[in-house]
């Protein structure tokens, strides 16, 4: 494996002092890690170099024909002060996986790891000791050549950045209200509604930016063939409770395949509930919402965490859902898996990489 190289930052920056008024993704750390990759020669030139500015041609084919993947994923601070990271692997797998459905190269995941682990060590100063934060970690790669034709580029760009983040929505674990979207869809069958492209969120925002004038904090997409059932969230996966039981829609190619979505779904096993993924008929879910069958709505995310839904509106209805508060299940899985992932619970998976 190719030497990281590390070049340290001269001009370190103020940490935040307050904790608790981080906010997601806002302050950036001293360093990011960079490598490079050219058809033929693969990634090369892994290094940690001081946080600063890209020059870019502007006839880059990520800015025209948006060539770009990212990941989401996060490294805690352990009560002791230890530092660890929660599936990693599962992200640069994923992002392989995006890649090659944008025509991308594969990653060398074990070289982002690698990178990652350095990239950590040097900022390691930045990962917040708050219970509740952590340093929110942004893997992407973009294409590079300087074509304006419509083709697959031959030169990439794969940087991480990380920022120390607090929750996601600013309601933290308090529920949030949802909007069903039902003009709008986010992805189609056949399209890149699994991979971690750009482009699916640039697609979200007009969307995302009625709902938030309306007063909701995301939009629920709907199938983009029939609108008629229930896909993600865009920044979370969506579960659905049924006292014990846990239904999710099953992953069809346009819902992206959430890590936090897999951990949850093996650990509320795990605790005895009963889960199922399948197809999820909107209607019904509101129905059962309203006949009291459906006790709780939460979305998982690695941003989001858990995120219990307060309420749904849809059309003109909207729907409270365990009176606007946090339910059962939800604060469950929300302890169990920020337990491990903060170490307070035993890690019984393998899911916990100690740095
Ligand atoms: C994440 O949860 O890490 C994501 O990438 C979602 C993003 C919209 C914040």
């Amino acid at each position: 494996m190719e030497k990281i190289a590390v070049t340290l930052s001269q001009n370190l920056k103020a940490k935040p002092e307050d904790e608790s008024k981080l906010g997601f993704g806002r302050v950036f750390t001293d360093h990011m890690f960079l490598m490079n990759y050219e058809e033929g020669k693969g990634w090369f030139n892994p290094r940690v170099v001081p946080y600063g500015d890209f020059a870019l041609d502007p006839a880059c084919v990520v800015f025209h024909y948006g060539q770009a993947i990212f990941e989401g994923t996060k490294c805690y601070r352990r009560a002791d002060g230890g530092l660890q990271l929660f599936r990693p692997e599962e992200n640069f797998a994923r992002m392989s996986r995006s890649a090659e459905r944008m025509g991308m190269p594969h990653l060398d995941e074990a070289l982002a790891l690698e990178g990652l682990k350095a990239l950590i060590d040097v900022d390691q100063d930045w990962v917040p000791h708050n219970d509740g934060a952590s340093l929110y970690i942004r893997p992407t790669m973009i294409s590079t050549d300087v074509h304006l034709g419509v083709h697959a580029s031959k030169t990439y760009l794969f940087f991480i950045i990380m920022s120390p983040s607090g929750a996601y929505y600013k309601e933290g674990l308090k529920p949030v209200g949802i909007y069903v979207e039902d003009e709008y869809v986010r992805a189609v069958r056949g399209g890149t509604g699994f991979t971690k492209c750009a482009g699916n969120y640039a697609a979200s925002i007009y969307a995302s930016e009625i709902a938030e004038k309306k007063g909701y904090a995301q939009v629920l997409w709907l199938d983009g063939v029939e609108q008629k059932y229930v896909e993600e969230v865009g920044s979370m996966n969506m579960m659905f409770a049924y006292g014990s039981k846990i239904v999710t829609p099953a992953l069809n190619g346009s819902i992206l395949p959430g890590i936090t979505r897999k951990s949850i779904l093996t650990l509320a096993q795990q605790l005895g509930f009963e889960v199922e993924e399948k197809k999820l008929a909107m209607a019904d879910i509101f129905e059962d919402i309203k006949s009291g069958k459906c006790t709780e709505a939460f979305g998982t995310g690695t941003a989001a965490v858990i995120s219990p839904v307060g309420e749904l509106a849809w059309g003109d209805e909207k729907l409270t859902i365990n009176g606007g508060e946090i339910g059962p299940v939800a604060q469950k899985l929300y302890d169990t898996l920020t337990g491990i992932q903060y170490g307070r619970v035993a890690d019984e998976n393998g899911w916990i990489v100690k740095l």
